[in-house]
């Protein structure tokens, strides 16, 4: 991966596949579309962890001594306000170990521009592994926002982890000057007018915690 670089990793997992099938559906309803986004979350944040640094660690099981490994650095676990709070809980569950900061970003439904409301983060994450979590990359808007943020306190190891895509946000990760992986459950055909991905799920956010 070169500087600026997007490594994109789009899981085509029949398991992926069903449950963000279920998630799209329009007749899901508000506990079933927090679950299914949970069990994503599990499976996308699996992948993105597969690269994990770790230790050796003796552990003795109830027969002897066992070689293992431990996560050798809690890494930064990052929601983008709102929608990505609704992957934090299954993050966390699978990464107890994890420390959580958090980007505020709301889209201005006028011109579909980022509108930063919270930054708590860590002050320095260099050497830090940052996973930002965001269910949508539409025009990556908010995502390149919080990339931006990310940078300016030193972070150089960033894994974007997205349940679905449209190309234009991919582009535009491709177009950023960072550097980074994308984890990702499916990339859709494209954006419409109001910049909702097509055929996309809706409004995540909404969808998660109501409509504002
Ligand atoms: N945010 C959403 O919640 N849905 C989209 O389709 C695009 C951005």
């Amino acid at each position: 991966m070169d500087d600026g670089s997007v490594q994109v990793q789009v899981l085509s997992h029949p398991m992926v596949r069903a449950r963000l099938t279920s998630l799209r559906d329009a007749e899901t309803d508000t506990p079933a579309f927090r679950t299914l986004l949970a069990q994503l979350t599990t499976m996308l944040m699996y992948e993105a962890l597969a690269g994990i640094d770790v230790d050796e660690t003796t552990v003795r099981t109830p027969i002897g001594p066992c070689t293992g490994v431990r996560i050798a650095q809690p890494p930064l676990l990052v929601p983008v306000l709102r929608a990505g709070l609704g992957m934090l809980d299954a993050a966390m569950t699978l990464l107890p170990e994890a420390q959580i900061g958090f980007v505020g970003v709301a889209r201005d439904e006028a011109t579909a521009r980022p509108n930063e409301y919270l930054v708590s983060l860590p002050r320095e994450l260099a050497g830090r592994t940052v996973f930002v979590l965001d269910p949508m990359l539409a025009t990556a808007g908010s995502m390149c926002h919080t990339l931006d943020v990310l940078a300016r306190h030193g972070a150089d190891d960033v894994t974007a982890v997205c349940v679905v895509g449209a190309p234009q946000g991919v582009a535009a990760l491709q177009a950023s000057p960072h550097r980074l992986r994308l984890v990702i459950g499916g990339i859709d055909d494209g954006l419409n007018e109001d910049s909702y991905i097509v055929p996309g799920l809706g409004d995540a956010g909404d969808r998660l915690f109501g409509p504002r």
